[in-house]
């Protein structure tokens, strides 16, 4: 069905590699139209649980916007090509089911942004990060510019973002920007190792901490309100019923999502 990027359902998990191996899996229009039609299916379809991104290939995650359809962009069309990305990316981060991006080699420009949209980051050991859209006599357009600074702090996420150099990926994990680096052959198991506790856990509140910690970086949110209407809601559903008596029996609780 899909061109440009390659998709896969196994236990729940839907996994999405940008396949553009050729091309270091860069993100040019094709893929960007493609990808939201797949952020679209984890939305609506009830077999997908949570989901991970990922890049085709040993050598990139995605090496940045395709740089190819820069050249003929005039400053309105680049309004219109970040829209694009920032609706496509937000909508990534508002999932209300887990996103994982497994980052299996260069992710760079866009690719970086894409990565840091998801909900957590898991590297494997070859992985590079960068922003070097300064090198171009660019910026960030995918959101980067927030992220980046949300999740490494304002003066490291200024220094990559004005020198444009890349960062291994054990700096990654030391600057926060991942959660694990791993061998490149375990990247896929360590993703589903994380993903099959999260499947376990009640889905609706999976859901609300998502909602709550996207809200922190949310001006126009009360974000400690937010928590208090999300904790409270939690009250009316059965798999608080279920957890809690589970926990109260010692038993397992196996939640129904209602
Ligand atoms: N856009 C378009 N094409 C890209 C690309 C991008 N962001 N990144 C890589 N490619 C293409 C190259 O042009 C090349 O195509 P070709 O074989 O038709 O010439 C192919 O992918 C392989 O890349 P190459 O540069 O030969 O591989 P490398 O191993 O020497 O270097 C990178 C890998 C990732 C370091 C290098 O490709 C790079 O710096 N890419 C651009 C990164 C960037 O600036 N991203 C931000 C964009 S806003």
């Amino acid at each position: 069905m899909y061109q440009t990027i390659r998709t896969e359902l196994t236990d729940n998990i839907f996994f999405i590699y940008i396949n553009r191996p050729d091309k270091m899996n860069a993100l040019n229009q094709e893929v960007m139209t493609e990808l939201a039609l797949a952020i679209d299916e984890i939305y609506t379809n009830t077999q997908i649980k949570s989901a991970v991104i990922t890049g085709t290939g040993e050598k990139a995650f995605v090496a940045g916007a395709d740089i190819a359809e820069f050249l003929t962009i005039s400053a309105q069309q680049g309004i219109e090509l970040a829209k694009k990305g920032h609706v496509i990316f937000k909508r990534i981060e508002d999932s209300p089911k887990p996103i994982i991006a497994a980052v299996n080699g260069f992710a760079l420009g866009g690719g970086c942004e894409l990565a840091m949209a998801c909900h957590f980051r898991i590297a494997s050991a070859n992985a590079e990060f960068g922003q070097p859209e300064v090198k171009l006599g660019l910026i960030p357009g995918y959101g980067g510019t927030q992220r980046l600074t949300a999740l490494i702090g304002k003066g490291k996420a200024l220094e990559l973002m004005m020198t444009g150099n890349m960062i291994n990926a054990n700096d990654a994990l030391a600057w926060g920007l991942v959660n694990y680096v791993v061998p490149s052959e375990e990247l896929i198991a360590k993703a589903k190792e994380i993903l099959k506790t999260i499947h376990t856990r009640a889905p609706l509140a999976i859901a609300r901490v998502i909602k709550c910690a996207n809200a922190a970086f949310d001006k126009d949110i009360d974000s400690y309100e937010l928590e208090i209407a999300e904790f409270s809601a939690c009250f009316a559903t059965k798999d608080l019923q279920i957890g809690a008596a589970a926990f109260i029996k010692k038993e397992k609780a196996i939640f129904t999502g209602e």
